[in-house]
């Protein structure tokens, strides 16, 4: 095979290199393109452009494979904690059994906020969304934890990431307390860390709280699953972002809003609202499908298709099998789980979905396990953001200790052409 692409422009010849990936993955290398011909790509969208080069995770859509740092996303889901899964992600191998209790034990050292971040939260209106409030009070949490990390000290870093780990946790558990109208609570560091989580979240003043297993299990699980995703909508935020020098914790901040969206970690809430919408509706998936396919008609199959995966996400059949053991377990009988395994097999023997290569993503059933768990609509792309969280981290650690430039793309100018007031 060529090692060398050659572009044909103007009558000269001008040599790129070609870039191998360790599972083969090949790219042009044009970073002289512009220096050495005048020309720039144009790629809309990035669908052919790769950012930047990664250890941390490998995608590979056409065969649905996911792996973080060379583990299988299936093998982690079903064996390793997310704290351990956050450890591999961030710092490139699983952890001992005594690594994984003194990170987890330096996260239980951070578990607090200033008691101020109480009043911001407060401030917000009553049906305010929660993932509007999760970006503001982590961008706030720059105003109690100030200066930039200091990404070659080891112990600057480690100890901005369990900061980070520890106090994103609680602003979770606040922000689904704040739109449930429960008073905030503090954290129990006797318990694991999703078990904290977990009794934050739903503990009720009233009553007494035991922990449930299905629930931090199934919780783990998603948890894992959204735990990273290569160079996504979110974390090309985050890592544009902190290439501009700003901090961790605001380069976090702008990544939870680029989840927010309903073409990225916000379908998730559109899921559910769209299989609410139809159940009302009477249930006729089949009126559905036929809006998804009319392209006069702005509604989309939301949880379905992917920029990536193009055959089926590997993640979505994990979380569909848990959905089916979650709701068994906890004696749940959600009759929208059934129109979302209808729509499933009406798309997947679709013409039009299968000549897109259309597939349920992660999305897709993921809702239907955090409503049977008690969470409401609104806070299911918080619970999301939670689970990026270490992935956000470990590709700003990654960004920043390659020495990335700054993020700034070019364009072409097809405006008004220089004219005279
Ligand atoms: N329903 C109906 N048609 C669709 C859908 C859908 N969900 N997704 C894509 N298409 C069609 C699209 O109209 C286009 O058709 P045509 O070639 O005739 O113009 C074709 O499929 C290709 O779609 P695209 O929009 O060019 O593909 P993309 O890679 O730019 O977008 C996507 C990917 C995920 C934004 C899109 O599939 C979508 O909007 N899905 C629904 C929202 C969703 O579930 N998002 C979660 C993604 S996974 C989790 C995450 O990223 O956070």
């Amino acid at each position: 095979m060529k090692d060398k692409i050659t572009l044909l422009y103007n009558g000269n010849e001008h040599e790129f290199p070609l870039i191998k990936g360790s599972e083969n993955e090949l790219a042009i290398d044009i970073k002289t393109l512009r220096q050495n011909t005048g020309l720039i790509t144009l790629d809309p969208g990035y669908k052919n452009t790769g950012s930047c080069i990664s250890d941390i995770t490998f995608l590979d859509g056409e065969n649905g494979v996911l792996r973080y740092r060379g583990y299988d996303i299936a093998d982690l889901a079903n064996n390793s904690s997310f704290i351990e899964v956050s450890y591999l992600l961030i710092f490139g191998e699983l952890p001992s059994k005594s690594d994984v209790e003194k990170f987890e034990n330096d996260i239980k050292e951070e578990l607090l906020v200033h008691e101020d971040i109480k009043t911001i939260l407060k401030s917000f209106p009553t049906g305010a969304h929660p993932m509007g409030i999760l970006a503001s009070l982590t961008s706030a949490l720059i105003s109690f934890n100030p200066g930039s990390v200091d990404v070659r000290s080891d112990e600057k870093m480690y100890h901005a990431i369990v900061q980070l780990m520890a106090k994103f946790s609680i602003l979770t558990a606040w922000v689904h307390r704040k739109h449930e109208g429960l008073p905030l609570n503090y954290p129990d560091i006797s318990i694991s860390y999703v078990e904290n989580l977990s009794k934050m979240m739903f503990m009720k003043p009233n009553k007494n709280y035991s922990n449930q297993s299905v629930i931090t299990s199934a919780l783990n699980k998603l948890l894992i699953l959204h735990a990273d995703h290569e160079q996504n909508c979110s974390t090309s935020t985050v890592r544009i972002v902190g290439s501009s020098e700003a901090s961790l914790f605001a380069s976090i901040s702008a990544g939870i809003s680029a989840l927010w969206g309903r073409l990225h970690g916000g379908a998730n809430q559109a899921v559910i609202e769209m299989l609410e919408l139809i159940k009302r509706d009477g249930g006729d998936t089949k009126k559905f499908m036929s809006k998804a396919k009319d392209k006069n008609h702005p509604f989309r199959l939301m949880g379905f298709g992917h920029r990536v995966y193009k055959n089926f996400d590997p993640r979505a059949k994990i979380i569909k099998q848990a959905a089916d053991e979650v709701l068994s377990d906890l004696g749940v009988n959600d009759p929208i789980l059934e129109i979302a395994k209808g729509l499933e097999k009406e798309a997947l023997s679709d013409k039009y979905f299968i000549e897109r290569k259309l597939y349920p993503n992660v999305d897709f059933y993921s809702g239907i396990i955090y409503r049977a768990l008690g969470i409401p609509t609104q806070m299911f792309t918080v619970m999301f953001a939670l689970g990026r969280l270490p992935g956000w981290i470990a590709q700003w650690k990654e960004m920043k200790l390659n020495q990335e430039p700054i993020g700034r793309p070019r364009q072409i100018y097809k405006g008004r052409k220089h004219r005279k007031i």
